[in-house]
C-alpha cells in the first residue's frame, strides 16, 4: 500500500521535540504487520524535509521498522497538487494532518482523487463543508473517517458499557473540563492559532465521546468565550471556551440532557501535563467521574517537576519480545484506519460495510454541527443556536 500524509507537524512527525509523532509512529508501527511500501509527506514549506527524514530515521531505529518515508513541497494550490500528486503514483489512501481550516480543501480534494481518506479533528469548522465532503466520499464509495481516538480508549470504552446497560438511570448532565498548556497556540501552533479556538481545535474531542458515548443527538448550543491573555500577545482567538449543549434521544424526543463543555489553552506551561481532562456524567441513579490526566503515573524529576504521564494514548513501550512497540490507542484509532483500507482495497470488505463504532465521516456531521453552532454563538454574542438532524 502506498500513503500520501498531508502536513509534517507536531501530530504527525513530533517536530521540535513535540512527542513521538503519532502518525508517522503509527504507520511505521502498522508497517510491520501490513504491507506499507512507501508513505509521501508532503506539506507547503521545503524545511519540513530535514524533520520528516529525522522522524522516520528515529520512529525505525526506535521499533525496528523498515518504513520508507519521503517527502515533497507542495505549493498552496490544493486541488491541482494532489492531481499532480495522484498522476505520479497511485496511492491507496491519505491522512490530513494540517492546521483546522485547512482540512476541508485536502480532504476534497483526496475524495476527489478517489482515495480513501482519514482526517485529523476537527473534520472541519462547517456543517456545509463536512456535509460536502461526505457527499463526495459517499458518490465514490469510498472510505472516510476522522481521526477521533478517545473511541479506542478503555474508559471511555467502560463508560460506553455503563451508559448502554443504563446503570446511571436517565442521564441529566455531563460537565467537562479540557484545558491545554499556554505553549499550545503560543509556540507550536503560533502560525495559526489566532483562525481555529479551543472549542473547534480540542473541545471537539468531547462532543464526538458524548455522541459515542450515548447515541444522543445535539439540538441546541450556546457558547460564552473569555479572552485577554492571547489576544494582549498578538493571537486573536478565545482564552477559554464555555459550551451548554442540549443532547435528545432520537428514540424519545422527551429525553434529554445537557453537557457544559469548559476549554481552555492558556495553561500555565508548568502544568503537569500538557492536557488537563476530566470528565463527569450524572444520571438519577448515580454519576461516573473520569479522570483523564491522572492515570496513576507521576514522574518528579529535577529537571522536569513533576509531570503527569498517559501511557495509554501513544508510546514507545516494550512488547513482549522486549522490542519498542508503538502503542495506545492514538496508534490503535490510525492503525484500524490502514487495517480497514488495506481490507477494502483488497476486496474483502466493501467501504460501505465499514460502520460500527468507527468516527466515519457521517458520524463526524454530529461533532462538526455542534462545532459550528457554537462558533456562531460565539461570534453573535453567545444567542442560541438551534441544530436539526445533523446526521
Ligand atoms: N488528534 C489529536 O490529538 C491532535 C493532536 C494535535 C493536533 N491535531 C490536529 O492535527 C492538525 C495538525 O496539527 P499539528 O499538531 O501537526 O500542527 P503543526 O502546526 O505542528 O503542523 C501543521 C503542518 O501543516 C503544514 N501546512 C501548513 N499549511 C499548509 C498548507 N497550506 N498545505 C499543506 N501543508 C500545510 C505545515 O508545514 C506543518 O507541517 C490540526 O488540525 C490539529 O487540530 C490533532
Amino acid at each position: 500500500m502506498k500513503v500520501l500524509v498531508i502536513g509534517a507537524g507536531m501530530y504527525v512527525t513530533g517536530r521540535d521535540g513535540t512527542g513521538p509523532g503519532t502518525v508517522l509512529s503509527s504507520l511505521a508501527q502498522t508497517s510491520k504487520a501490513l504491507p506499507i511500501e512507501e508513505v509521501t509527506v508532503v506539506a507547503t514549506s521545503p524545511a519540513n524535509a530535514a524533520t520528516v527524514d529525522a522522524a522516520a530515521a528515529r520512529i525505525n531505529a526506535t521499533i525496528g521498522s523498515d518504513l520508507k518515508v519521503r517527502y515533497r513541497a507542495i505549493a498552496r494550490t490544493v486541488d491541482d497538487e494532489i492531481a499532480a500528486l495522484c498522476s505520479d503514483a497511485r496511492y491507496d489512501c491519505a491522512i490530513v494532518s494540517v492546521p483546522d481550516h485547512l482540512h476541508f480543501a485536502y480532504a476534497r480534494a483526496i475524495l476527489r482523487q478517489a482515495m480513501h481518506c482519514l482526517v485529523v479533528k476537527p473534520l472541519t469548522p462547517t456543517l456545509a463543508e463536512a456535509r460536502e465532503l461526505e457527499r463526495i466520499r459517499a458518490e465514490n464509495g469510498l472510505y472516510g473517517v476522522v481521526e477521533f481516538h478517545k473511541r479506542w480508549d478503555a474508559t471511555n470504552l467502560w463508560v460506553r458499557r455503563e451508559l448502554e446497560s443504563r446503570t446511571l438511570g436517565k442521564l441529566l448532565y455531563f460537565t467537562v473540563e479540557y484545558s491545554q498548556r499556554i505553549t499550545i497556540p503560543w509556540t507550536t501552533f503560533r502560525s495559526w492559532s489566532s483562525r481555529t479556538n479551543i472549542f473547534q481545535y480540542l473541545g471537539v474531542h468531547y462532543v464526538d465521546l458524548i455522541w459515542f458515548l450515548t447515541r444522543c443527538v445535539p439540538i441546541r448550543a450556546m457558547a460564552v468565550g473569555t479572552e485577554g491573555t492571547l489576544r494582549r500577545h498578538g493571537i486573536d482567538t478565545w482564552d477559554s471556551v464555555h459550551a451548554t449543549v442540549i443532547w435528545q434521544n432520537p428514540a424519545d424526543k422527551a429525553d434529554r440532557f445537557v453537557s457544559q463543555i469548559s476549554v481552555n489553552w492558556i495553561d500555565p506551561a508548568c502544568s503537569s501535563a500538557m492536557s488537563d481532562q476530566k470528565f463527569s456524567v450524572i444520571g438519577t441513579r448515580g454519576r461516573i467521574q473520569c479522570d483523564q490526566k491522572n492515570r496513576g503515573l507521576e514522574v518528579v524529576h529535577e529537571d522536569l517537576g513533576i509531570q503527569q504521564i498517559n501511557p495509554y494514548f501513544s508510546d514507545y513501550l516494550p512488547d513482549v519480545d522486549g522490542q519498542l512497540a508503538f502503542r495506545g490507542y492514538g496508534h490503535e484509532s490510525i492503525d484500524q484506519f490502514v487495517r480497514d483500507v488495506f481490507d477494502v482495497v483488497s476486496r474483502r470488505v466493501d467501504a460501505a460495510e465499514l460502520r460500527g463504532n468507527r468516527p466515519t465521516m457521517r458520524e463526524a456531521l454530529v461533532s462538526t454541527a455542534v462545532v459550528d453552532a457554537v462558533n456562531q454563538s460565539l461570534a453573535e454574542n453567545s444567542s442560541w443556536k438551534d441544530m436539526r438532524d445533523p446526521v
